[in-house]
């Protein structure tokens, strides 16, 4: 399907954004697109210093980097989202060390193979990095992206959820009242398979970020979950040979190159309050994600809001208050 373009002379000149997971895939492509839309301050989140310093030398050596009149800056901040400590460090060095953000995607993300849990946390590595450490990260960051917005120019926070949530098996079948979401996610025997590890765990950010939504006004800070579409990018990493071939055959015929999801993420970016607590599919902006039954959907929606902020709670008290106030 062809990808409406970016504006014709779209420029972020003058303003400072942040991009998750900026050392590969959709992240380094985002952070390209960034720079060659004349961003003047860049916040790469990166897992190691190592990963930080040669993804900020690969982009300042971009063509399109080196082409530009002014020069960019261009900083990194180290962050294992397998820790909510870390995350907490990291959001605490943006707050206090970052006067303003305009934009900041939350993009790292992980779509492991077999089940495994965080060392740091015990919960299961798919719900840890993709739902609750995106979900700190969003709420940790939001006092300053209200303050960073001004009348007429409210701020962005996008989020990478995926498509995938579409096929989540919660939408048919809601997590019983009676066991808690994260006990239902640490139990191997629910999430046998990669696939729904994955789609649940997208399913739950994206719950979350529509309920966020509900509590901030887009005239201060836009917030959306955007599908980028199928990417040849290195999501599949962990898989084994045989289906990382068949992973990569899928990916040959049908996978768009990063940029070409970075273009649709920016488009997204650039998307006013009609898109604010909406699921954009590529290009496509969803009213809601619908559950077979309704009012179990609302419950569990309800459920996972109020377990996502204890737990954030937990580890950055007073966090939430902050953010909503
Ligand atoms: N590829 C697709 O077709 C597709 C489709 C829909 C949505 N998405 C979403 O797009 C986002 C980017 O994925 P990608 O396709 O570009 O895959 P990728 O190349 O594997 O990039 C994932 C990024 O997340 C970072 N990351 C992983 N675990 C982390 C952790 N514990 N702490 C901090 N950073 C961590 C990785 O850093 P390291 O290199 O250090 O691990 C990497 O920078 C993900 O949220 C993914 O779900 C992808």
């Amino acid at each position: 399907m062809a990808r409406t373009p970016l504006p014709a002379g779209l420029s972020y000149r003058g303003k400072t954004a942040l991009v998750t997971g900026a050392n590969s895939g959709l992240g380094y492509a985002l952070a390209t697109l960034l720079l060659r839309h004349d961003i003047s301050f860049l916040i790469l989140g990166v897992r190691t210093v190592e990963k930080g310093e040669s993804t900020k030398a690969r982009l300042l050596q971009e063509p399109t980097t080196k082409a530009r009149k002014d020069a960019p800056e261009i900083v990194f901040y180290t962050m294992d989202m397998l820790s909510a400590e870390s995350v907490v460090e990291f959001s605490e060095q943006i707050l206090t060390q970052v006067p303003k953000l305009d934009i900041a995607i939350l993009n790292a993300g992980i779509m492991p193979f077999t089940f495994t849990k965080s060392s740091f946390t015990e919960n299961e590595s798919s719900y840890q990095v993709n739902h609750l450490s995106t979900a700190m990260l969003a709420v940790y960051l939001l006092p300053l992206l209200k303050k960073s917005s001004a009348p007429g120019q409210p701020t962005h926070l996008t989020i990478i959820g995926s498509a995938l949530q579409l096929s989540s098996t919660f939408l048919k079948k809601p997590i019983p009242d009676s066991i808690s979401i994260q006990e239902y996610m640490n139990d191997p025997k629910n999430s046998s398979n990669f696939n729904s590890r994955y789609s649940d765990s997208k399913l739950l950010i994206g719950m979350f970020t529509r309920e966020l939504a509900t509590r901030v006004d887009p005239a201060q800070v836009i917030i959306h979950d955007v599908d980028p579409g199928i990417l040849d990018t290195d999501i599949g990493r962990d898989m084994p040979g045989a289906f990382k071939q068949a992973a990569k055959a899928f990916a040959w015929m049908i996978a768009k190159p990063p940029l070409v999801g970075a273009a649709v993420v920016l488009h997204a970016v650039g998307r006013g309050k009609e898109s604010h607590g909406k699921f954009i599919d590529v290009e496509k902006v969803k009213p809601s994600v619908s559950f077979k039954d309704v009012e179990k959907g609302k419950r569990m929606t309800g459920k996972n809001w109020e377990e996502t902020m204890e737990i954030i709670d937990r580890f950055n008290p007073e966090s939430m208050k902050r953010a909503l106030e």
